[in-house]
C-alpha cells in the first residue's frame, strides 16, 4: 500500500521508472537477459507468438487442458490453434501426441507449466529442433518453478507470465516476458506500446521529447507504474511465499496419499513447482460421489473450490470453430471429471489446512464404493 501511495503521489501513474525496475528485478531474480512487462499474459503470450513470425495459415500446438487464453492469441494472428492431448500423470501437454499433430503449417509449440509443475522441456526442446518450431512458455501458473535447476523463464526462446488476482506473484492485471533474444525484446518493447520507437514512454517526461515515430501497428499492451510498484515488492516476497505453499502441499499429500479413493498430484523428479494450484483427482471406482457433488459438499462446510481446467475442445468456440467433439482427447476428458483445485495460498492458517483435510477425507469416507 505504501508503495502504490508513493507512486501516486510521484505524479507518474502509467508505464514509467518503476516498470523499468521492476522488469530490471524480474530479469534478475529469473536469471534472464530481458523482461518485458505487460498488461496480462494474454498479452504477453500475443507479443511472443508476433515476435517470433507466427502469422495467418499457421497452426501452433497448445495443449487442450489450459485457460482460452493460450490459445485465444494464436487466433488473433490469424493463425489456428491445434490441440494437444495431456499426459495422465501430470497433465502437462504430452509430447508424443504433440508430434502426431504436426504439419508442414505447424510453426510453434506452447508449453503449459499446468498447476506449477514445468513440462518435460528436453523432450518438447528436442521435438522443436527437429521439426522447426518456435517453443513459447506459457508460464501462467510457474513462478517461481524450476527444470533440472534452472528457473522456468530461462529455457526457450520467449516465456509468458501472468500476474493476474489469483496467481503467485500478482499486480492485480499484468504479466512479463522474458527471453535472451535481443531482436524479440526490441520487438515486443515496441509493438507492446502502440509499434512506436524505443522508450516511447518517456515522450510525456523531461527527459523524452515530443517527437516519436510509428513503426508498426502495435498494441496497447504497457503496464502501469501502480502496477509495477505492487509487483516489485511482491517479488521480494515471491520465495517465501512458494515456501509456503510448498508446505501446504506436503500437509495435504500426506493426508491424502494413503486413500485409496483420493490422488494426489506427483511431482516429477528434477523439478520444482511453484504449487499455485493444488489438484486432487478423485479414484472414481472407490467412491459412490462423483466430482460435481464432491464439490458441493465442499461448499456446503464453506470451503471455496475450482476445477483446472475444462479442456478447450468441450467449449462451443473450439467445437464450432475447429470441429472439434468430445472424445477427440480423451486423458484430458478423463482427468478433466475426477479433478477437483483445493485452497493453497500463502497466509493460510493451520487450522484453515486442517479443516480441508478433515472435509475431504470425511466426504471420501462417508462414500466408499
Ligand atoms: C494457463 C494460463 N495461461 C494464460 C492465462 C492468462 O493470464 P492473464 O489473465 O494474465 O491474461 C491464464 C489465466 O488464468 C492461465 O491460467
Amino acid at each position: 500500500m505504501q508503495a502504490v501511495s508513493e507512486v501516486i503521489r510521484s505524479g507518474w501513474l502509467t508505464m514509467g521508472p518503476k516498470t523499468i525496475e521492476f522488469e530490471s528485478e524480474f530479469a534478475r531474480f529469473i536469471g534472464v537477459q530481458y523482461a518485458i512487462a505487460v498488461s496480462s499474459c494474454t498479452a504477453a503470450l500475443h507479443l511472443s507468438l508476433e515476435a517470433a513470425g507466427v502469422g495467418p495459415g499457421d497452426e501452433v500446438l497448445v495443449p487442450t487442458t489450459t485457460f482460452t487464453a493460450t490459445a485465444e492469441v494464436v487466433t488473433y494472428l490469424g493463425a489456428k490453434p491445434v490441440l494437444v492431448d495431456v499426459d495422465a500423470q501430470t497433465l502437462n501437454l504430452d509430447p508424443a501426441d504433440a508430434v502426431r499433430r504436426i504439419t508442414p503449417r505447424t510453426r510453434a509449440i506452447v508449453p503449459v507449466h499446468f498447476a506449477g509443475q514445468p513440462c518435460e522441456m528436453a523432450t518438447i526442446r528436442e521435438l522443436s529442433e527437429k521439426h522447426g518450431l518456435h517453443v513459447i512458455e506459457d508460464a501462467a501458473h510457474s513462478l517461481p518453478a524450476s527444470y533440472r535447476g534452472a528457473h522456468i523463464g530461462t529455457l526457450s526462446e520467449l516465456t509468458a507470465f501472468s500476474f493476474y488476482a489469483t496467481k503467485t506473484l500478482t499486480t492485480g492485471e499484468g504479466g512479463m516476458i522474458t527471453t535472451n533474444n535481443a531482436a524479440y525484446a526490441e520487438r515486443i518493447r515496441n509493438m507492446r506500446l502502440h509499434g512506436i520507437g524505443r522508450d516511447a514512454w518517456k515522450r510525456y517526461s523531461a527527459a523524452g521529447s515530443w517527437h516519436y515515430e510509428v513503426l508498426d501497428a502495435g498494441f496497447k499492451y504497457n503496464m502501469t507504474d501502480i502496477q509495477a510498484a505492487l509487483g516489485l515488492v511482491q517479488l521480494t516476497k515471491c520465495a517465501s511465499m512458494r515456501e509456503q505453499r510448498c508446505q501446504i502441499a506436503a500437509r495435504y499429500t500426506s493426508a491424502y496419499q494413503n486413500m485409496g479413493s483420493l490422488e494426489p498430484p506427483t511431482l516429477l523428479a528434477n523439478r520444482e513447482s511453484s504449487w499455485h494450484l493444488y489438484v486432487l483427482r478423485l479414484r472414481d471406482s472407490h467412491l459412490r460421489i462423483g466430482r460435481d457433488d464432491f464439490i458441493t459438499e465442499l461448499d456446503k462446510r464453506g470451503i471455496g473450490t475450482s476445477v483446472h481446467f475444462i479442456p478447450l475442445h468441450l467449449h462451443p468456440y473450439y467445437q464450432d470453430t475447429f470441429g472439434y467433439h468430445r472424445g477427440d482427447f480423451p486423458v484430458a476428458e478423463r482427468e478433466y471429471e475426477r479433478c477437483l483445485s483445493l485452497p493453497i495460498y500463502p497466509g493460510m492458517t493451520s487450522e484453515e489446512i486442517d479443516c480441508v483435510i478433515e472435509a475431504v477425507c470425511a466426504i471420501s469416507e462417508d462414500h466408499l464404493a
